[in-house]
């Protein structure tokens, strides 16, 4: 027995020598390699950076076609895709609300504790990241922005943004934050899609980038056999990156939009849950009389 054992280990041992003995073997002759063809070596490393460098080029082109090819000329379909059951995008909106708008706009109709209590923001964060310095929780959401200062320098004072989900519908107010374009003729430089002749200027673009539009002529017949020539929008161009790529810009506008239908009607938030409960509830109980009305039955021919 002990004499097979030996023999095995010994044979083991033989094993791991000889393979040892291949590894280095193979290893000494890597070694050797760029010492003996060091000119080749240099000519597939500069081959493969040739390479690399080529396939960058081509994918900066491709990206700059895709970008001068714009984008935008089916705006008018785009939806706010926005859900006021998510409440981490209420809160984001809230922030961003409250970092962009709340400067010019207020929420008349909305209280600070309000809103942490539906957004489930703990009161002490509340009062240090929501309620302005000098106000109350209590206190309805107001701007600093007095209204005849804004009267003189946008022409028109902000409107009070509480209700404006309801009178215009999110997927409005997300084309309004999406289409916003560089403009030298206007007073702000920027105007808009959604609302020709904007005087607010868009506030989002150190987010977003810059972006102008490109027009088309078009002719229709007019009165009299005349011919009217139109020029329609076409599509945007990208002509200064945000901070933001075009799919976060599009997120952000969409959590405010969905703070801003959260505003427009607070109740939806809590009504929604409590829909999925009730109906949870109906469900259940049916099931229940279903099986009551079966145990009353079952002896009944
Ligand atoms: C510098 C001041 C200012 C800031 C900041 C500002 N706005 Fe405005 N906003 C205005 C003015 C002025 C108007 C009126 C525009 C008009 O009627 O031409 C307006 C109008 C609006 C309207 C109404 C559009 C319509 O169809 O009547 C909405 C919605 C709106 N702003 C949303 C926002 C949001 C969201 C933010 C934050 C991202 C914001 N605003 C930041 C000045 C501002």
């Amino acid at each position: 027995m002990l004499k097979v054992n030996c023999a095995k280990q010994g044979l083991l041992s033989l094993g791991f020598a000889v393979l040892l003995v291949c590894a280095t073997a193979a290893l000494a002759d890597d070694a050797s390699a760029p010492a003996s063809a060091p000119n080749s070596v240099q000519a597939a490393m500069a081959m493969g950076a040739k390479a690399t460098q080529q396939l960058q080029e081509d994918k900066k082109k491709h990206e700059e076609e895709e970008r001068l090819k714009g984008f935008g000329g089916d705006w008018e379909s785009w939806k706010a895709g926005n859900s006021v059951s998510d409440t981490a995008s209420l809160v984001r909106g809230l922030r961003d609300f409250a970092g962009y708008c709340r400067g010019c706009h207020a929420l008349k109709y909305m209280r600070y504790s309000r809103m942490g209590d539906d957004l489930v923001i703990p009161p002490d964060q509340l009062a240090k990241y929501v309620v302005p310095a000098g106000a109350k929780p209590s206190d309805y959401v107001t701007s600093p922005m007095p209204a005849a200062d804004a009267q003189n320098w946008f022409g028109k004072v902000p409107p009070d943004l509480s209700l404006m989900a309801r009178e215009r519908g999110p997927d409005y107010l997300f084309r309004f934050l999406t289409t916003f374009y560089s403009d030298p003729s206007r007073p702000t430089g920027a105007n808009n899609l959604q609302l020709a002749s904007v005087a607010m200027p868009h506030v989002l673009s150190t987010l977003e980038g810059v972006k102008v539009a490109v027009f088309k002529t078009v002719s229709r017949p007019g009165p009299g056999g005349t011919v009217i020539k139109e020029q329609v929008f076409d599509h945007f161009v990208q002509v200064a990156p945000g901070s933001q790529s075009h799919e976060e810009y599009l997120a952000t506008v969409r959590d405010l939009v969905n703070f801003l239908d959260y505003v427009g009607e607070p109740a939806q938030v809590q009504r929604r849950s409590l829909g999925v409960k009730v109906v949870l509830f109906l469900l259940a109980f049916t099931a229940l009389t279903y099986l009551l009305k079966r145990e009353y039955w079952k002896n009944v021919h």
